[in-house]
C-alpha cells in the first residue's frame, strides 16, 4: 500500500494526474470545475511538494526526481484555461511549484521561514483571557445588528482555521434576515431576531474530486469546527456573543431548499452573533487528570 501510495503520489506522467483515489486525464482537466481544479491544485501542491520536501530539507530522505509534476500538469491546465493566478492561496501553490522546480533541477533547496516564538508575558495574558473567558452567548440586545465591518473580522477568523489537506472546503452563508434566520431549530430558545446568523457549511464537491470524501470524509465537519472556534473567539475579543448552534438534518434540510442552496452545499453547524444581552456563569470544564486518559 505505501510502495503504491509512494509511486502514485510522484506519478512521473504529465499528461495525467493519477493518485491512490483515481485518475483525471489533461482533458479532464481541461473540463474541470474550477472550484474542484483548484482544490485539486492545492491538494496536489500539499501533498506531493510542501509535505515531501521536509524529509528532504532534514536530509533524511532524497526528494523525489520527479516532485510536483503532477501539481505542475494540473497549475499549466489551470493557467492555459486563463483562470486567475493572483489570489494568495494560489501564489503559494505557484512559490512551491517553484522549489519543487529547483528540487527536479537538482539544486539543495533551503525554506527560510520564521520559526514560531513564545509569546512573551502580556502576549500570554491575551491568549489566556481569550480562550478561557469566552463563552456562549444566547441572548443579545434588540436592534442593534453587527456591524458588517465586525462580521467580516469574524469571517476572516474562520478562514485561518487550520483545514484538512489544504483543501478549503468551508464556505459561509450569513443571514442577517430574521425572517430566514427562524428556520434553524436549537434545543434552546434562541431570540433569532437579535444576532446574525454564520452557517458554516462545507463544499462536498472539493472532497469528492480527490477521493477524501471515501477515505476521510469526517474532516470536512472537523473544518467546519474548527472554523466556528475560530469565529467565536474572534466574537469574544471584538465584544460580541456568539454561540454554536447544532444544525440538524431536518434543519439543514429546511435550509438548503429555502435559502436555494445548491445540493453539494452541505452545513455543519450554525454560529449565532450579536451584542450580549446575558452572559450566563462561566462553564467549568472537567478536571485536566480526568481528560487525559492515559495519565500515569
Ligand atoms: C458542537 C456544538 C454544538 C452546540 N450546540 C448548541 C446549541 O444547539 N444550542 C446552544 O445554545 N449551544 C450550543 N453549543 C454551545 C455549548 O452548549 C457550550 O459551548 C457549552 O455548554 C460550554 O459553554 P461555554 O461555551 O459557555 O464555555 C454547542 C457547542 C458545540 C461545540
Amino acid at each position: 500500500m505505501t510502495e503504491k501510495f509512494d509511486e502514485l503520489h510522484q506519478s512521473q506522467d504529465t499528461e495525467a494526474v493519477r493518485w491512490l483515489y483515481g485518475e483525471y486525464s489533461r482533458k479532464d482537466l481541461e473540463g474541470m470545475d474550477p472550484v474542484c481544479l483548484r482544490a485539486l491544485l492545492r491538494e496536489r501542491v500539499h501533498h506531493t511538494i510542501e509535505v515531501e520536501l521536509y524529509p528532504a530539507l532534514t536530509g533524511e530522505k532524497q526528494a523525489h526526481a520527479k516532485m510536483g509534476s503532477q501539481a505542475a500538469l494540473v497549475w499549466e491546465v489551470w493557467r492555459s484555461r486563463g483562470l486567475p493566478t493572483e489570489e494568495p492561496d494560489l501564489q503559494w501553490c505557484q512559490q512551491y511549484l517553484d522549489i519543487a522546480a529547483r528540487v527536479r533541477a537538482g539544486e539543495k533547496v533551503q525554506i527560510n521561514q520564521p520559526l514560531p516564538e513564545p509569546f512573551s508575558n502580556q502576549e500570554m495574558d491575551v491568549v489566556r483571557k481569550l480562550m478561557w473567558e469566552r463563552r456562549s452567548i444566547r441572548d443579545w440586545v434588540p436592534n442593534k445588528r453587527v456591524p458588517d465591518e465586525l462580521l467580516e473580522k469574524i469571517l476572516e477568523a474562520g478562514r485561518a482555521a487550520p483545514n484538512a489537506c489544504n483543501l478549503c472546503v468551508v464556505r459561509f452563508v450569513v443571514i442577517k434576515d430574521p425572517k430566514q434566520q427562524k428556520m434553524v431549530w436549537s434545543d434552546i430558545p434562541t431570540p433569532y431576531d437579535r444576532c446574525t446568523l454564520i452557517v458554516i457549511c462545507y463544499d462536498r464537491r472539493v472532497y469528492e474530486t480527490v477521493g477524501h470524501d471515501r477515505l476521510v470524509p469526517h474532516n470536512m465537519l472537523l473544518d467546519c469546527a474548527a472554523a466556528g472556534d475560530h469565529m467565536c473567539l474572534m466574537a469574544h475579543a471584538l465584544g460580541l456573543g456568539a454561540v454554536w448552534l447544532t444544525c440538524t438534518e431536518k434543519t439543514a434540510a429546511t435550509f438548503k431548499k429555502k435559502l436555494g442552496l445548491p445540493d453539494y452545499i452541505e452545513q455543519a453547524l450554525h454560529v449565532a452573533v450579536g451584542y450580549p444581552a446575558i452572559a450566563s456563569i462561566k462553564s467549568r470544564r472537567l478536571p485536566l487528570k480526568d481528560m487525559v486518559i492515559n495519565q500515569e
